[in-house]
């Protein structure tokens, strides 16, 4: 029986610590570490995950400025607002709820906010920069946290085979480079990849965000594997992973469950990331 990582208990943890550093800079410096939160449309997923992240910066003594743009906004009138946010001293971190609506390139707006203020490190400089393996670039928020996780067993990363499946810009491509800076031997799986089930049976950390309830089966799992589940999905039982977590538990060594492994250690990386901006400026 694997051992369960507790997200929520850990992300906990992080979040007393950046109370206590937030509130430390608000005495310092007169004024709240502040953060805006941009969400587009009435995507049922990203209201609840934009109310989590508000409800946390409460908690972190850090100040949210939320905006709610209409389905239809236009390209220019939401770069005009992160052009605003940009130049305000009381914002220190910018986030766009992704996904955005069909109609927005959301590469063009992302490309929009200071690099510095960039909180999600969507920003193709930042992003960039953890591919380079340069110091000092803000890190996606779920891939910052993953490595948080993996951390808390006590399994050394270095040397590891560490496979990733899916290749997302939020999840994949960035955890794929965080597992090689810190020493893993990287695969990277997707929808095209050819025996699957062969990589993640060799995978000492497996890393999964796909967005598919309960993909990966035990069978699909080295005994003692640590096992990172990304997914958050809804099928007729209520919320589920990318992990048949039932089955796979027998199996792993450490397993997150959903919810309550990644969830909550994404939101707290993201505040982290702007009490970070704030320190930082
Ligand atoms: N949508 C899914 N995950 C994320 C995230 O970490 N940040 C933002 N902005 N949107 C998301």
């Amino acid at each position: 029986m694997a051992e369960i990582i507790d997200g929520k208990a850990i992300a906990e943890k992080i979040k007393s610590e950046l109370l206590v550093s937030a509130t430390a800079f608000e005495q310092k410096h007169g004024r709240k570490v502040g953060l805006a939160v941009i969400r587009v449309g009435n995507d049922p997923a990203s209201a609840v995950y934009v109310r989590n992240k508000i409800k946390a910066c409460e908690k972190c003594n850090i100040r949210s400025f939320s905006y709610d743009l209409d389905e239809a906004v236009a390209d220019a009138e939401l770069i005009s607002l992160i052009h605003k946010l940009n130049d305000d001293v009381n914002v220190d971190g910018i986030l766009v709820q992704l996904p955005l609506p069909k109609h927005i390139n959301e590469r063009e707006v992302l490309s929009e906010i200071a690099p510095k203020k960039d909180a999600d490190g969507f920003h193709t400089v930042n992003a960039g920069k953890l591919f380079l393996g340069e110091k000092g670039c803000t890190v996606a928020c779920t891939p910052r946290g993953i490595i948080e996780l993996i951390k808390s067993t006590g399994v050394n990363i270095s040397g590891k085979h560490a496979v990733v499946v899916g290749r997302s810009n939020i999840v994949g491509k960035p955890i794929a480079a965080l597992l090689l800076a810190n020493d893993a031997t990287v695969t990277v799986c997707h929808s095209r990849t050819v025996n699957l089930k062969e990589i993640t049976l060799s995978a000492d950390i497996l890393v999964v965000a796909i967005g598919k309830s309960k993909f990966i089966t035990a069978d699909m799992v080295k005994r003692g594997a640590v096992v990172i589940d990304v997914g958050m999905n809804r099928d007729e039982n209520g919320l589920c992973g990318d992990v048949d977590f039932n089955g796979v538990k027998d199996k792993a060594g450490y397993i997150t469950p959903v919810p309550g492994g990644v969830g909550p250690m994404t939101v707290a990386m993201l505040l982290s990331n702007t009490v970070d901006g704030a320190m930082h400026e």
